[in-house]
């Protein structure tokens, strides 16, 4: 197999790795790529002032190859906040209500997509996989194909795909999909996106389906099948082990006296349903009221695109919401929930999922939702805590385990917090054990691996002659 150059808008940048909430997908990819070696291309998260950003700049370090390019302000602007993250985010999310759609921020996204298309060609072999990742990259195989690239590309969705209905109401909706019929293969995170995004292609009446996964689009054949991704689970449950020792935990754990730790991670979005399981939370207090002043909800909340109009509002809102539960339902010797609006380092987040004794993972929408394989990993074998999942994160489809919910039921998670606490350990152990058993084996590699090799094989049949 040829070099693996993946490219995706976030990029950790090696230098700041250890400072900025990365994501899942930068958190996932980072762990596959350091592994196996390859390029990693992407915006530097930085913008300049002039019509054009400075050429890439290259890094290397370990294994991995960046190259890294800034963007104009108003590319950043127009493509990121603008289009990517006001018009797909939301609409992906199934949240039409909050999708701001403008002519001018789609056209910065397209320009964009041929800017990476343009900074990245002279760089690839022609042996090369390229592995393109997220919505905010949809138009980009187009782009490389315009300029003659031949090689094999790939594209993953690490966010959901909606109802076909939900995505026509998009504005020039077609004309974004069509970008996706120059992979080889698009990847989803649950057989949910994959049948919604196979109904849309049937209801717009658009691609031809070809059996085995694969459709005819204007000519272009791609495949298109469920690739969940994972997480570094055995390191990941190692890093936990050892973390429990770590200072900032242990003065967690002091911090919560006796009293048990509820614990949620979340990036500060309002497809997180942090303000309904706040609400949860409440309702569990004042339905349960032996359990005063016997929890500590902590929840982990770093700040995340704050320019766009509706996160900053999410900020008050949260803030707000746990503020008044605070005040409503805290004593003089008691502070039910405890806020942090900033990120933690994953080696310390390890350590607080372990001495948690229930995980509270309850999006009203997610992709896949990697904390919520994190928690699960972070776990002591001989006395595991239970998580909380929402029905609506990807991970629900793995992790059966899990106590599911509806997330806008606020009276029914709040009964399923007090029945996550009282669990016995029989149930635990028995819970959590199927759980981590499919977690080892259906890890991050696994979700390279296998992906990888759905890709070329999907190629090598294509090459073949009819
Ligand atoms: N994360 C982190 N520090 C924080 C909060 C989150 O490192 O303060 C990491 C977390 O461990 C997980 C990722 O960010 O690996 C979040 O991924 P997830 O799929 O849960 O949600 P996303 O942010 O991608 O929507
Ligand atoms: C989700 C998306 C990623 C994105 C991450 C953080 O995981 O799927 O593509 O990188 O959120 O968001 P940001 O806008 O900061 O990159």
């Amino acid at each position: 197999m040829g070099r693996l150059v993946v490219i995706s808008n976030r990029v950790p940048v090696p230098a700041r790795s250890g400072d900025a909430p990365a994501g899942g997908l930068a958190v996932a990819l980072n762990a596959a790529l350091q592994e196996r070696g390859g390029i990693w291309f992407g915006w530097s998260g930085k913008s300049s002032p002039g019509a054009e950003p400075p050429p890439p700049r290259f890094q290397q370090q370990g294994n991995i190859s960046y190259v890294l390019t800034d963007l104009t302000e108003t590319d950043v602007e127009e493509y990121y906040h603008g289009f990517a993250n006001r018009v797909l985010w939301p609409i992906c999310h199934y949240r039409l209500d909050l999708a701001e759609y403008g002519r001018k921020e789609m056209a910065g996204y397209f320009r964009v997509n041929r800017l990476f298309a343009h900074r990245l060609a002279p760089l690839i072999q022609p042996d090369d996989i390229l592995w393109v990742h997220d919505y905010h990259l949809i138009p980009l195989a187009f782009e490389l194909r315009q300029m003659g690239i031949k090689n094999t590309i790939g594209f993953f969705l690490h966010i959901p795909w909606p109802p076909s209905d939900v995505i026509a109401a998009m504005p020039m909706h077609e004309e974004i999909i069509r970008g996706l019929s120059h992979y080889d293969l698009i990847g989803f995170q649950t057989d949910y996106d994959l049948d919604n995004f196979a109904g849309y292609l049937a209801r717009e009446g658009i691609a031809r389906k070809l059996g085995a996964g694969r459709f005819e689009y204007h000519g272009q054949h791609f495949k298109a099948a469920v690739h969940g991704i994972g997480i570094e689970t055995k390191s990941f449950a190692q890093m936990a082990q050892v973390a429990i020792s770590n200072s900032a935990v242990r003065k967690a754990r002091q911090s919560v006296e006796s009293r048990d730790l509820i614990i949620g991670v979340d990036r500060l979005d309002y497809s997180k349903g942090l303000t309904q399981r706040i609400d949860a939370f409440e309702r569990f207090l004042r339905a349960y009221p032996g359990y005063h002043n016997k929890v500590t909800y902590l929840q982990i909340t770093p700040k995340s695109r704050s320019e766009v109009p509706e996160y900053e509002t999410m900020q008050k809102m949260v803030a707000e919401e746990a503020g008044r539960v605070n005040g409503a339902m805290g004593t003089l010797d008691w502070v039910p929930i405890r806020y942090v609006n900033r990120s933690v380092g994953r080696h310390i987040l390890a350590g607080l999922y372990r001495i948690a004794r229930v995980g509270l993972v309850t999006p009203l929408r997610d992709g896949m939702n990697l904390v919520a394989k994190e928690f699960i990993a972070a776990q002591d074998p001989d006395n595991p805590g239970v998580l909380v999942l929402s029905r609506f994160a990807g991970a629900a489809r793995e992790l059966d385990g899990a106590v599911l919910v509806n997330p806008y039921d606020t009276e029914g998670t709040a009964n399923a917090i007090a029945r996550a606490l009282s669990m016995s350990l029989q149930e635990r152990r028995e819970r959590w054990q199927n759980m981590m058993n499919f977690l080892l084996h259906h890890d991050v590699s696994h979700w390279c691996d296998a992906f990888l090799n759905d890709l070329t094989q999907h190629k090598q049949i294509q090459a073949v002659p009819i």
